[in-house]
């Protein structure tokens, strides 16, 4: 199988962590070191047929970047990249970070949004999750009644977050097989 390429954006590391874990789970024999957004181009994720996609939200529902107030550039400032771009014939497992209890209105609404730009870029996904366990009142990562990809919470469930993150690698895993 073709290599896994993993990028994520991050503000204050959670979500580094998280590719962090699962580069070292699925190993150098399936998938490139995780590469942060800010440093990436459209053709460095074009190069992969298999992608593994994370971002937490920041402001009120935001994809993390500059006007959300992050520190740095991110997945904000990337997204005039996917103008035009074919994602089609490519497979993408996404993931969110969030805070249900401090955004329960925009919960891991920034999860949603790339859900949304990648299958206009007319991508596959694959990892979509129960929304049972969370709490929240609104998400636009909700679709159908489910996460449109794994959602961890390490302000409030940090307890569970490994679990999640095992149980999700499963179930992508067995979907590429
Ligand atoms: C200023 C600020 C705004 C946030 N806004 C949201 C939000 O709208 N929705 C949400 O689910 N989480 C929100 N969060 C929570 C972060 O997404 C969460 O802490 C995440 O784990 C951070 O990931 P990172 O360490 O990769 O940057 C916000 C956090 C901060 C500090």
């Amino acid at each position: 199988m073709a290599k896994v390429g993993i990028f994520f954006g991050t503000d204050t590391g959670n979500s580094r962590k998280v590719a962090k874990t699962i580069h070292k789970q699925l190993g150098d024999a399936l998938c490139d070191k995780p590469v942060n957004i800010q440093k990436a181009s459209i053709d460095d994720l074009l190069a992969y047929d298999v992608l593994i996609i994370g971002t937490p939200t920041y402001g009120e529902g935001e994809l993390p970047g500059l006007t959300a107030g992050t520190s740095t550039e991110s997945w904000e400032e990337f997204m005039p990249n996917l103008a035009g771009a074919d994602f089609s014939g490519k497979t993408i497992a996404l993931y969110g970070l969030g805070d249900q209890e401090g955004y329960p209105g925009n919960f891991v609404d920034a999860l949603g949004m790339l859900y949304d730009a990648f299958a206009d870029c007319g991508a596959n996904f694959v990892g979509f999750t129960g929304t049972e366990g969370y709490t929240f009142t609104a998400s636009k990562a909700v679709l159908d009644d489910q996460f449109v990809g794994l959602v961890l919470d390490e302000d409030n469930q940090k307890e569970l977050s490994d679990t999640r993150l095992q149980d999700w690698l499963q179930q992508i895993e067995s979907a590429w097989a």
